[in-house]
């Protein structure tokens, strides 16, 4: 788990890179396809919606860094959203990476190995459990009924 003082640096460093947040979107995205072509396909072609979707969940997950439930309800209902976009376990590394990247890209100067390694304990505490979720998704869920059509 993490430290108070790792959620307090992972907290100010996101609130840092949101004042940037279509940049820091845009380098993500284009980290993701540079590294991963192939995932280019599973994405619609327009990304503005989604950059501002990931920016904004990943806003409410970095917020709820210290209320476990929260958090982890969170990104159960993430996990089972991404098993039906076709997202696999391996692909979060990958993503991961990218992520890690945007991150260092954007704070600059401000970016640490202490925050890396806290970084990387979040993104590992959100994709592990988004891909519990996943794994035995509800018969229930289906949060957006639009994606069916
Ligand atoms: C921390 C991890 C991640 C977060 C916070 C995140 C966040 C989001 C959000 C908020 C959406 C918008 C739809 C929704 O809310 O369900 C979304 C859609 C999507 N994500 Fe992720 N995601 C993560 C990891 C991944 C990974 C590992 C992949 C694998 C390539 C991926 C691929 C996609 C795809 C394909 C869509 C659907 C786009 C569409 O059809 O509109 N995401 N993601």
């Amino acid at each position: 788990m993490l430290t108070a003082e790792e959620i307090v640096g992972v907290k100010s460093s996101f609130d840092m890179v949101f004042a940037n947040a279509t940049d820091m979107t845009t380098a993500f995205y284009d980290r993701i396809f540079e590294l991963a072509p192939e995932f280019r396909p599973m994405f619609p072609g327009d990304m503005s919606i989604l950059k501002q979707d990931f920016i904004s969940k990943l806003s409410v997950l970095v917020g709820s860094l210290d209320q476990a439930t929260g958090l982890l309800s969170g990104a159960d209902l993430l996990g089972r959203n991404h098993l039906r976009y076709g997202v696999k376990p391996e692909h979060y590394p990958v993503v991961g990476e990218a992520l890690l990247w945007s991150l260092a890209r954007g704070l600059g100067p401000h970016w640490t190995d202490e925050l890396e390694q806290a970084w990387r304990k979040v993104y590992a505490i959100i994709a592990q459990r988004m891909m519990g979720a996943g794994a035995s998704p509800p018969q229930s869920s289906i949060p957006d009924a639009s994606r069916r059509m």
